[in-house]
C-alpha cells in the first residue's frame, strides 16, 4: 500500500502520524511510505531520518494526497485540505466529527472513508487511541499545576513537595480515570499530599490499592468537595462522563471558599470544564485569574509536548496502521471489530450513529 504522511497545518499542531521507526515498520513490510518535507520537525523528527529509514519525501501537501492510498495524520483535515481528500482514499486519523458539520459534509462529498481515531473501541469500551493523550494531560497537569502555585506565576508560593520541616503542597484530584491517575502518580511522585474524589467505587478501590501511602481516595460527592477546596493548594478536574458536557463540580460561588492563589487546572475543558469559571485558554495564554484564583485551561495540552505526544500517539496508532496497510480496510475491520469501531464515513455514507444524530443527517448501518 502507499502511505502518506501529510505536515499538520492546523495552527500550533506539532505532532505528526507517523515516527520514523513507525515508517520502518511499514517499509519492511513492502510498502511504501511518503512523508511530506519536514513533516516531523516540529516533533523533533528530521527528513532524514525517516529517509534512512526506507521512507521517500515528498514537497508538497497536494504531492502527498495525490499519491497516497491511506493517509495518516494527527488532526481532522482543515478546510484547505478538503479538496485534496480523494475518492476512495483512506484517512486515519483523529477527526470528532460530531464537533465539525463542515468537515462531515466535506468528507461525504470526497467519498473517502474516514476512520477515526477518537471512535476506535476495544471490547472492554476502552479508547485505546484517546488514552495516550490523557496520559500525557494527566502528568502535564501535575506539572503545569507546580509551576503555577511558584509567586511570580501568581500562585500561592508553595513548593509542590515541600522540604524537610515544611509540609507539602496538598492536591485534589477530581476524576481518577486515565488523566486522574497520571496527575495523582505524578503529584505522589514528588512527595505531595494528594486525594482523589471519583463517583466509581470500582475505580476507588483500584486506586486505593495501587496508589502511594500520600494518596487519599475518597468518594465524590458536593459536601466532600466543598470541604476539600478550602485546604487545597492545587485543583486537577479530569471528570468525564462520555458523551456528555462535564458536570460543574466547583462553581463560581465556590471560589470564595479557596485560599488566593491556590490554582485549578481544568483538563476537561475540551468536554466544557469541570469547573464553572474555566473557558478554553491556549499555550501561549495559559492562564487567567478570577478572584485570586489561577486557572490553566489549556485544551490541548499535549500540544505543548509534541516529542512525548508523537511518540505516545504513534505507539498506539501503528500497530492499527500496519492492520490497515496489510490487509486493506474492508478485511481489517473484518477481523478486528476495534478498528471497525473507528469507521465513521464510508464512500459518501456516516456508518457512525452518533455523527449522523449530531446533525439529523442519515445513518447507514455498516453491515449494509
Ligand atoms: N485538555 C486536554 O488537553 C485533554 C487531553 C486529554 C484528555 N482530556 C480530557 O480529560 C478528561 C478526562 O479524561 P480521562 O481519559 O481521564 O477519562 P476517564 O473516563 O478515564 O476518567 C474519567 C473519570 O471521571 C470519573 N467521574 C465522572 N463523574 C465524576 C464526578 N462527578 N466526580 C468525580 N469523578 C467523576 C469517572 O468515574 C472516571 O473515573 C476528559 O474530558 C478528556 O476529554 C483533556
Amino acid at each position: 500500500m502507499i502511505i502518506g504522511v501529510p505536515k499538520e497545518i492546523k495552527t500550533n499542531e506539532n505532532r505528526v502520524a507517523l515516527t520514523p521507526a513507525g515508517a520502518l515498520e511499514l517499509v519492511k513490510r513492502g510498502h511504501t511510505v511518503y512523508v511530506q518535507k519536514t513533516a516531523g520537525s516540529g516533533s523533533g523528527f528530521e527528513d532524514k531520518e525517516y529517509i534512512e529509514a526506507g521512507a521517500k519525501t515528498l514537497n508538497s501537501i497536494e504531492e502527498v494526497y495525490a499519491i497516497a492510498d491511506m493517509i495518516i495524520k494527527v488532526k481532522e483535515p482543515i478546510e484547505e485540505e478538503y479538496p485534496l481528500v480523494k475518492d476512495d482514499q483512506l484517512v486515519f486519523t483523529y477527526f470528532h466529527f460530531a464537533s465539525y458539520k463542515k468537515l462531515t459534509e466535506a468528507m461525504l462529498d470526497s467519498n473517502a472513508v474516514c476512520l477515526a481515531y477518537e471512535t476506535v473501541k476495544t471490547e472492554d469500551n476502552a479508547l485505546p487511541l484517546l488514552i495516550p493523550m490523557s496520559e500525557v494531560a494527566g502528568r502535564m497537569a501535575t506539572q503545569e499545576g507546580a509551576k503555577y502555585l511558584e509567586k511570580p506565576m501568581k500562585g500561592r508560593g508553595i513548593l509542590l513537595g515541600g522540604v524537610p520541616g515544611v509540609p507539602p503542597a496538598k492536591v485534589l484530584i477530581l476524576g481518577g480515570g486515565i488523566v486522574g491517575t497520571q496527575a495523582a502518580k505524578m503529584a505522589a511522585g514528588l512527595g505531595a499530599n494528594v486525594t482523589i474524589l471519583d463517583i466509581s467505587l470500582d475505580r476507588l478501590r483500584y486506586l486505593a490499592d495501587i496508589m502511594p501511602p500520600n494518596v487519599t481516595t475518597m468518594y465524590s460527592n458536593e459536601y466532600n468537595i466543598k470541604r476539600l477546596i478550602r485546604n487545597h493548594d492545587l485543583i486537577i478536574g479530569a471528570v468525564l462522563i462520555p458523551g456528555a458536557k462535564a458536570p460543574n463540580l466547583i462553581t463560581r460561588a465556590m471560589l470564595k471558599d479557596m485560599r488566593a492563589g491556590t490554582v485549578l487546572v481544568d483538563v476537561a475543558v475540551d468536554q466544557g470544564g469541570c469547573i464553572e469559571t474555566c473557558k478554553p485558554t491556549t499555550h501561549e495564554d495559559p492562564i487567567f485569574i478570577i478572584d485570586d484564583i489561577v486557572h490553566y485551561c489549556v485544551a490541548n495540552m499535549p500540544g505543548a509536548v509534541p516529542y512525548t505526544s508523537t511518540i505516545a500517539l504513534t505507539n498506539a496508532t501503528l500497530p492499527y496502521a500496519i492492520q490497515l496497510a496489510e490487509k486493506g480496510w474492508r478485511q481489517a475491520c473484518k477481523d478486528n471489530k476495534s478498528l471497525a469501531e473507528g469507521l465513521n464515513v464510508v464512500n459518501g455514507k456516516i456508518v457512525y450513529k452518533a455523527v449522523a444524530e449530531a446533525f439529523d443527517m442519515e445513518y447507514t448501518p455498516l453491515a449494509l
